[in-house]
């Protein structure tokens, strides 16, 4: 089984080939390109700006990646193409351009959610066992979710208002740094914490609002008004040091919540994926729970596809194999998790 696998969500716009044969997955391919830089200049994502961006990339970035898998368009067995959630003219992008190939090509089409997809990069190179919990932890969602098997996912607690990712790009925008915030703000906090002569003085400047509720929901709306006071009321603050408070703020509450979740429902594998599970303190931190227990094992991709690809959407439909005909796929921006 070979499937071409299409992402436009939000402002990357990518594509990827992969196989299946027995059990193995195979990564033919994987091309991303972003208008990261663009949206620098901005400080932040303009939906019609990056969707037009899309329009331009979509088809070359499909060929180079049936180019640099060596595969034409008559080998591949079935196009895969996220539908939601996003932004409504990037899904389009990746939408129609997914159903005019697979009527021309004579292909049949696999409709995928996004935050499942995330999920799904846990299984790229590895097999985690059900039942699972998975935390989605992006710059549109954070959602903690209890999985049967990938096809059945139910919302188990989540952001009340801003995703962890938000968090990030609003902080970091407050404090002088570029869009994307998360890998800036990592950057800088990882220097501060290296430097630190003892390592042990604390990280607590900030809030962490909802920690103690009892509940897997949180709140990191808070944070921003947080930093945008500290901010005013210090002007020469230093930048390194207000990243890793930052940091620790947010990947405090993934930690408490996470190990919440796993006392609550006991599960056999913690998936844990979307673009903050790059950050490489929330990584290290997150794997020091697990410790040497046996269950629940930890899984997180590595960085590349954590973020926004499409590699996690063709093997989220290698497991889902959900084909439908191009006629009955529809970009929908608001689609949740458990649909
Ligand atoms: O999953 P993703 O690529 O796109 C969405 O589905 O939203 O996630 C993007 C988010 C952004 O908010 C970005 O700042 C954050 O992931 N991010 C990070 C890191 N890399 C990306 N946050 C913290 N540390 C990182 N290393
Ligand atoms: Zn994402």
């Amino acid at each position: 089984m070979i499937i071409l696998g299409i992402e436009t969500s939000c402002d990357e716009t990518a594509a990827a080939v992969v196989k299946k044969n027995g059990d193995k997955i195979e990564v033919l391919s994987s091309i991303v390109a972003s208008s990261e830089e663009l949206h620098q200049k901005t400080g932040g994502i303009i939906p019609e700006q990056a969707a037009r961006e899309q329009v331009k990339s979509i088809i070359p970035v499909i060929e180079e990646s049936l180019k640099t898998a060596k595969y034409k368009s008559k080998n591949i067995d079935a196009i895969a193409v996220t539908y939601g959630p996003g932004l409504i003219g990037s899904l389009l992008v990746g939408v129609e351009t997914a159903k005019t190939l697979s009527k021309v090509w004579n292909k049949p089409i696999i409709p995928i959610n996004h935050l499942t997809a995330h999920l799904a990069s846990c299984f790229i190179d590895s097999k985690p066992d059900f039942p699972a919990i998975g935390l989605v932890v992006s710059g549109g969602h954070t959602d903690f979710v209890l999985l049967k098997n990938i096809n059945k996912v139910e919302y188990v607690g989540g952001t009340r208002d801003d995703a962890a990712g938000e968090a990030f790009d609003k902080s970091a925008r407050l404090i002088g740094l570029d869009y994307p915030g998360g890998p800036a703000i990592s950057k800088l906090a990882d220097i501060y914490i290296d430097s630190r002569l003892h390592g042990n003085d604390k990280l607590d400047l900030f809030p962490r609002p909802m920690i103690n509720s009892g509940d897997l929901d949180m709140s990191f709306s808070g944070l921003k008004t947080a930093v945008l006071n500290y901010v005013k009321a210090n002007p020469s603050f230093d930048k390194n040091k207000m990243s890793a408070e930052i940091q620790e703020a947010i990947v405090d509450t993934l930690i408490t919540k996470a190990k919440l979740a796993i006392d609550k429902h006991s599960p056999k594998s913690f998936l844990l994926a979307g673009g903050v599970s790059a950050n490489s303190r929330l990584r290290v931190k997150m794997s020091r729970i697990f410790g040497e227990a046996e269950t629940p094992k930890m899984y997180v991709p590595i960085a590349k596809y954590s973020t926004d690809n499409a590699v996690m959407i063709a093997v989220a439909a290698l497991m889902q194999e959900n084909i439908v005909t191009w006629k009955e796929v529809n970009a929908n921006p608001s689609l949740s998790i458990e649909e």
